[in-house]
């Protein structure tokens, strides 16, 4: 149904964190959710605690049905098409074959997509051709924004991409929302990024705000969401009442 970006080209704001544990409580509420790992790291690949030795580089560079390189992974409701390291490599590759190679991912997720109610893309810290798939092939982008300085600074900068990529490729490409993380409700600072975004972006910020909190940066270690690690921790009820804010707001971005 809906194929959701989530993107930032900011390293370590917790893009992959909000994938896996997103994905996790929409499968709880009964979705079926597609994780693409866009990212050479492979860290929602790992996440979920799934070695691959092939995913989405196949897809990408050597035609192979992105249907084939689906896995289960050990939470309900959610499959995976997994990173490998040698989608390092696809950057230049997909530039290098004809045709455009910003719209290979949305080809390649097309027969597949009425399968999901959701696939989220994890995308990469950057803006290049892997992170344009990602917003090529999606209806919506959703930015995980870290509370710390400057962090508008860095939401303007994307937002200029966004409308680059709306211009060139995908009109019809949406903000889906912002989602604050990473939040220390003992910092002024978090408290003043939180309510600087807010102010800028009221009806598009997530009313859910994602604590820091040591069981989310554990779980990853365990391969497992925090929905199996720790489902009481404070990370965990974040996570749960953001998938049902977007479960809440998802219905009209196919409208
Ligand atoms: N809410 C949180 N509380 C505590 N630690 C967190 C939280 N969110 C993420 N982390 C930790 O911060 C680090 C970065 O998070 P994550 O990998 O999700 O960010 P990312 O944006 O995907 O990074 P990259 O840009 O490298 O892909 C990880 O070690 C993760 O476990
Ligand atoms: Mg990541």
């Amino acid at each position: 149904m809906a194929i959701v970006a989530v993107a930032n080209q900011k390293g370590g704001v917790g893009k992959t964190t909000t994938v896996v544990n997103l994905a996790a409580y929409l499968g709880a509420l009964g979705a079926r959710v597609l994780v693409v790992d866009c990212d050479a790291q492979a860290n929602s690949t790992s996440f979920f605690g799934i070695e691959a030795a092939t995913g989405l580089y196949e897809v990408l560079t050597r035609d192979v049905d992105a249907d084939a390189t689906i896995r289960a992974t050990e939470t309900q409701g959610v499959h995976l098409i997994a990173a490998t390291p040698a989608l390092a490599g696809a950057d230049i590759e997909l530039l290098m074959r004809g045709g455009d190679p910003n719209a290979v991912l949305r080809d390649a997720l097309a027969p597949i997509r009425q399968q999901y109610s959701y696939i989220l893309l994890d995308c990469p810290p950057s803006l290049g051709v892997m992170t344009v798939n990602a917003l090529v092939a999606a209806d919506a982008v959703l930015v995980p924004v870290q509370c710390e300085y400057l962090a508008l600074e860095g939401l303007a900068r994307f937002m200029a991409t966004l409308d680059r990529v709306r211009v060139q490729s995908n009109p019809g490409l949406r903000l889906f929302g912002l989602v604050m993380t990473m939040f220390d409700a003992r910092t002024v600072l978090s408290h003043q990024v939180t309510e600087e975004v807010r102010r800028h972006y009221p009806s598009l910020t997530f009313q859910t705000v994602i604590p820091r909190n040591v069981r989310l940066s554990e779980a990853p270690s365990f391969g497992r969401p925090i929905l199996a690690y720790d489902p009481y921790s404070r990370g965990a009820e974040a996570y749960r009442s953001l998938a049902v804010e977007v479960a809440e707001r998802a219905p009209a971005l196919v409208s």
